[in-house]
C-alpha cells in the first residue's frame, strides 16, 4: 500500500516517523478523513478547508496549498485504486530536539505530512438497523471546534461506553447535549431536528453540513440549538453524523429506547437525501456499494 510521507508518494514500510516529532509528544497536530466512493471524493473541498483552518487555529503553517493537497489525495486514491474507503491525513509540527512546550522556529523545522487509505465499505444494514449508545460526560478541552491529533477524551469517551456494551458515546456538558466521541449528535421531535450550534464545544462536521442542505430541500425544519439530556429522553427519533457513518439511527440510550426503538422516517428522508448527495458528486452507489 502506497501512502503520502511530506511530499512523495512512498510504500507503508519506507516511512520513517521521528520520536521527537512533535505529533508523537505533543499531539501538536491536526487531522481529517475524507471519504470516497466510486473513487470519487466526497466534499473534498470542506474537508480540505477545515484541514486549514485547523491548521490556521494552530498557528501551523501549510507547506502545500489547497490545490497541491488535493491533487495529491486524488493521486493516492488512484494509486491505491481506492473506489469506496477512507483516505486519512494529518500534518504535525515536525521533529524539534530538544522537546520544548515553545514552538521551533518553522524556518527550520518543517512539518511532517502523512497520509494512508483504507478501503471501508457503506455499512447499509447498520444504517437500516441504527446502533446503541450510552451518555458520557464530554470531558474534553476548550477546543473541540479543531480537529486535533489529541483524541484522548473522545477514546475514553467511547471505551466507556465500549465496556458497557453500546456503540458511541453521546456526550454532555453539565445536561447539554454536545456531540458524540466521534460523530455530531442530532434528535428529532415533533418533526423538528435539532443539532447543537457550532463553536468551540464541538467539530464542525463536513457530514453535518450535508445534511443540513438535505433536510433544507426535503423540507424538513432544522434548529441548531442546544438540547438536554432530558429532551433527548422524550425525543422521537436520535441519529448521529459522520464522514464514516453518514446519518446513522441511534435507536437505543443505555438500554432505553429512543421513539419506536427503530430507524424513524426522519432520518430515513435524510438517509435519503444524502444518498443523492453522494450520487451527484461520485456517481451511482447501486453497483459497487
Ligand atoms: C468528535 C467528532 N465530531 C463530529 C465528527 C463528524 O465530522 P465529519 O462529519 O466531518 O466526519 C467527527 C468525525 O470524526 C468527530 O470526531
Amino acid at each position: 500500500m502506497k501512502v503520502i510521507w511530506n511530499d512523495q508518494i512512498v510504500d507503508r514500510s519506507e516511512v520513517k516517523i521521528d520520536m521527537e516529532d512533535r505529533g508523537y509528544q505533543f499531539a501538536d497536530g491536526i487531522y481529517d478523513v475524507v471519504r470516497a466512493y466510486n473513487g470519487h471524493f466526497f466534499t473534498l473541498d470542506e474537508h480540505v478547508d477545515r484541514f486549514f483552518s485547523g491548521m490556521s487555529k494552530i498557528d501551523l503553517e501549510a507547506p502545500f496549498t489547497k490545490d497541491e493537497l488535493k491533487s495529491r489525495l486524488k493521486e493516492l486514491i488512484e494509486i491505491n485504486k481506492i473506489e469506496t474507503g477512507n483516505v486519512y491525513f494529518q500534518i504535525t509540527r515536525g521533529i524539534a530536539s530538544p522537546r520544548d512546550h515553545i514552538f521551533p522556529d518553522p524556518t527550520d523545522v518543517p512539518p511532517v505530512f502523512t497520509a494512508s487509505t483504507t478501503v471501508v465499505p457503506r455499512n447499509q444494514v447498520k444504517m437500516t438497523k441504527g446502533i446503541t449508545a450510552s451518555i458520557v460526560p464530554d470531558t474534553r478541552w476548550l477546543h473541540c471546534d479543531i480537529k486535533s491529533v489529541s483524541l484522548l477524551g473522545n477514546i475514553l469517551a467511547k471505551h466507556t461506553a465500549h465496556k458497557k456494551g453500546f456503540d458511541e458515546a453521546v456526550l454532555h456538558r453539565d445536561g447539554i447535549v454536545t456531540e458524540c466521541s466521534s460523530s455530531n449528535m442530532w434528535m428529532v421531535k415533533d418533526g423538528t431536528v435539532y443539532t447543537h450550534p457550532d463553536g468551540n464545544l464541538i467539530l464542525p462536521g463536513i457530514t453535518k453540513i450535508v445534511l443540513l442542505k438535505a433536510a433544507e430541500k426535503a423540507g424538513i425544519p432544522v434548529k441548531e440549538e442546544t438540547f438536554t439530556l432530558e429532551d433527548l429522553k422524550q425525543a422521537d427519533e436520535a441519529f448521529s453524523s459522520s464522514t464514516t457513518v453518514e446519518a446513522m439511527p441511534i435507536i437505543e440510550i443505555d438500554g432505553v429506547a429512543v421513539g419506536q426503538g427503530k430507524r424513524g422516517p426522519v432520518v430515513e428522508k435524510l438517509q435519503q437525501h444524502f444518498v443523492a448527495e453522494i450520487e451527484a458528486q461520485c456517481g451511482s452507489l447501486t453497483v459497487t456499494n
